[in-house]
C-alpha cells in the first residue's frame, strides 16, 4: 500500500566525498592536481584508470566528486526499492478500453456542458504538464544528482512521464478531441498557463549554462527546483484534476479515461515519495541550508501554489458538479498543503481544514491484477518470454 507519510532516509552522515581524480594510467599521484571545484561529478568524467574502488560512505546526493557510473555499492535503499516498486507498477494506456467512453462522448445527452469542460480542460493542463515535468528531469535536474541509485528512480520516472503523456494523447484521440484546443491550452487559458509557467522558472534557472552547485545559494536554487516540482506541480498542482476525473468513474462515467487518471495517480504518488525522501535527504546531508530565511522561501512559494491551484478549480468547475464544488476544493488543497508541509518538515498553514474526499485515498490502492473498474488488464512477461532462435 502506498502511503503519503512514508519516509526512508538514510541518516547515517557521511564524511565529503573525495574527488573522483586519481593518478591516470603511469603517473604519479603527486603529478594530478585537485580539483576546485565544489560541484558534484556528472558521470562524463575522464575514467581513472586503477583509481581506488569508492566506498559507500563516500556517496552523497548533490556534490558527490566519487564515481557515478558505479550504480553499486547502494547507500540510499530507499531509492533504489522506489526503482524497484515502479517497474512492478508498469502498465500502458492502450491496456484500457475507451469504448464505454466513445459512446458516452459521442452521445449528445451523455455529459452535461460542464462535465465535458472539466474533461477537456484536465486533459488540457496535464497533456503539457507531464512533458514540463519531464523536460525538468532529464534537462535540468538529472545532472545535478550526484548518486547512481537516485538517477536510477529518475530514468524510471522519465519513461513513467512519456506514458502519461502518452495517456493523454490516447484519451484524446480516442474521444476525436480536437488535439490543437487540447494541447494548445497552456498558451490560451489563463488557469493553466500561470500554472505551466510557474513550474517553468525553476527548470529555467537550472539550464542557465553558468548554473552549478556547489555553493549555499546554488544548492537552495536546486532544492527549490525539486520542491516547486515535487511537492508542488507533482504533490499539488494535480491533485484537482485527479479528483475531479476519478469522481467520474466513482458515477460510473468515462470510466476508461477515469482509469488512466487512476494508474497515473498511482505513478505520481510515488513520484511525490520519492521526491520528499530526496529533499529530505539531502537536507540531512546539507543542515546548512535550510535556513529560516529559505524556509520562508519555501513556504511562501507552496502557499502560491496552493493559490494557482484554487483558481485552476474555480476555472474548470465554474459550477458544482459529480457531488464536487469549489469551496470542497479549497478545503482539500489546504488540506493536501498541510500534509506537504510536514513532510518536508515545516509547520502546517492552515490550521483545522479536514479531507473532504477520503475516498481519494482508497484510489492509490489500485492493483494491476485486481482493477478498480474491472475492466481488461495485462501482466507482463519478463525475461522467460523472450525466444532467441
Ligand atoms: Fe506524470
Ligand atoms: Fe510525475
Amino acid at each position: 500500500m502506498l502511503s503519503f507519510d512514508d519516509t526512508h532516509i538514510t541518516t547515517k552522515k557521511s564524511p565529503v566525498a573525495p574527488a573522483i581524480a586519481g593518478p591516470a594510467p603511469g603517473k604519479t599521484a603527486a603529478a594530478v592536481a585537485e580539483p576546485t571545484v565544489t560541484s558534484g561529478v556528472t558521470g562524463l568524467e575522464k575514467i581513472n584508470f586503477n583509481a581506488a574502488r569508492i566506498k559507500v560512505d563516500e556517496k552523497r546526493i548533490i556534490n558527490c566528486r566519487a564515481d557515478l557510473n558505479q550504480l553499486v555499492p547502494f547507500k540510499y535503499e530507499w531509492a533504489w526499492q522506489k526503482y524497484l516498486d515502479a517497474c512492478a507498477n508498469h502498465w500502458m494506456p492502450q491496456e484500457i478500453s475507451m469504448s464505454r467512453d466513445i459512446a458516452l462522448w459521442k452521445d449528445p445527452n451523455g455529459l452535461t456542458e460542464d462535465e465535458r469542460k472539466i474533461i477537456k480542460r484536465n486533459l488540457g493542463f496535464f497533456s503539457t504538464a507531464d512533458s514540463l515535468v519531464a523536460n525538468n528531469l532529464v534537462l535540468a535536474m538529472y545532472r545535478h544528482i550526484t548518486n547512481p541509485e537516485c538517477r536510477q528512480y529518475l530514468l524510471r520516472q522519465a519513461f513513467e512521464e512519456a506514458v502519461h503523456t502518452h495517456a493523454y494523447q490516447y484519451v484524446v484521440e480516442s474521444l476525436g478531441l480536437d488535439e490543437g484546443e487540447v494541447f494548445n491550452m497552456y498558451r490560451e487559458i489563463p488557469s493553466i498557463h500561470d500554472k505551466a509557467a510557474f513550474e517553468l522558472q525553476f527548470t529555467q534557472e537550472l539550464c542557465d549554462p553558468n548554473f552549478s552547485t556547489g555553493t549555499p545559494e546554488t544548492d537552495r536554487r536546486f532544492l527549490r527546483n525539486l520542491i516547486g516540482f515535487y511537492v508542488i506541480m507533482e504533490g499539488i498542482f494535480f491533485y484537482v484534476g485527479f479528483v475531479q476525473m476519478l469522481a467520474f468513474g466513482r458515477q460510473n462515467k468515462m470510466t476508461g479515461s477515469s482509469e488512466e487518471f487512476q494508474y497515473i495517480l498511482r505513478d505520481e504518488s510515488m513520484h511525490l515519495n520519492f521526491g520528499i525522501d530526496l529533499i529530505n535527504q539531502i537536507k540531512a546531508e546539507n543542515p546548512d541550508l535550510w535556513t529560516p530565511e529559505f524556509q520562508e522561501e519555501i513556504t511562501s512559494l507552496i502557499k502560491q501554489g496552493v493559490d494557482l491551484e484554487y483558481r485552476y478549480a474555480e476555472d474548470t468547475m465554474p459550477n458544482g458538479v459529480l457531488g464536487l464544488n469549489v469551496p470542497m476544493f479549497s478545503e482539500y488543497l489546504k488540506f493536501i498543503a498541510n500534509r506537504r508541509f510536514r513532510q518536508i518538515g515545516l509547520p502546517e498553514q492552515y490550521p483545522g481544514v479536514q479531507n473532504p474526499f477520503p475516498w481519494m485515498s482508497e484510489m492509490l490502492d489500485l492493483k494491476k491484477e485486481k482493477n478498480f473498474f474491472e475492466t481488461r488488464v495485462i501482466d507482463y512477461q519478463v525475461g522467460g518470454a523472450l525466444s532467441w532462435d
